[in-house]
């Protein structure tokens, strides 16, 4: 599974660069609007880091605006991918970005027939949203299984983007149902590496290391 950042810090995002841990990198309006600065800038700063693809979101609701919108984030970097939502107008959109050759990822995804529509528009990523589902006591992670089975009944070779991903158990239960990516912010990517036996074990080792007197280096 690959994992892209769901940030626009840039400190953040060159940490888990410099560990292979972004595969690539997500943003939208809100976060954009948490990190202060220029959409734009902030954008092409991210796309000269990570490699992979770095999803800048239109925010026009009408599809000749969000064409509009999305040839202009285009050009920013060539590992652009177009975040469109959806809505009619959002996969209208996708349908000619991705006919020019563009990365184009269909985001705000609540439904498998949602996900349906979005493959058959030709989305490189399907962003279904786990935990705002979770919030109102919808089992997020049984969207991603079920769009998981239909992309794979019929062939399609859009990705699936785990998104809005809370916990470190999302992450595992993401991977275990076959996401292709998995989106999240940096703290809980950070918090899969935590375990309490971990720092239990740890703790004993050094009591009993400093009982030896002796140093490695
Ligand atoms: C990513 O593409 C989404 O915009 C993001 O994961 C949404 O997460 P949230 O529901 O925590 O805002």
């Amino acid at each position: 599974m690959k994992f892209f950042i769901d940030t626009a810090d840039v400190d953040a995002i060159r940490e888990l660069n410099d560990l292979g841990m972004a595969d690539g990198v997500t943003t939208n309006p809100s976060l954009i609007m948490k990190s202060g600065r220029d959409i734009l800038e902030v954008t092409k700063e991210i796309c000269s880091i990570v490699s992979g693809p770095v999803s800048a979101e239109v925010v026009a609701l009408n599809a000749d605006d969000m064409i509009a919108e999305g040839r202009k984030l285009a050009e920013i970097a060539e590992n652009i991918a177009i975040k469109v939502p959806l809505t009619w107008d959002g996969l209208k959109t996708c349908k000619v970005l991705s006919g020019e050759g563009r990365m184009v990822n269909v985001t705000l995804c609540f439904s498998a027939n949602q996900a349906l529509l979005a493959a058959k528009a030709g989305a490189t990523f399907i962003s279904p949203f786990i935990g705002r589902l979770d919030d109102i006591n919808i089992d997020g992670m049984e969207l991603i299984a079920d769009i998981r089975a239909i992309y794979d009944n019929y062939g399609f070779d859009t990705q699936i983007l785990a998104a809005s991903i809370r916990s470190a158990n999302h992450m595992k239960d993401a991977a275990l149902i076959g996401a292709d990516v998995a989106t999240a912010p940096p703290n809980v990517i950070k918090a899969m590496a935590n375990h309490v036996l971990t720092d239990k074990g740890l703790d004993g080792f050094m009591k009993d290391w400093a009982k030896t007197g002796q140093k490695i280096l």
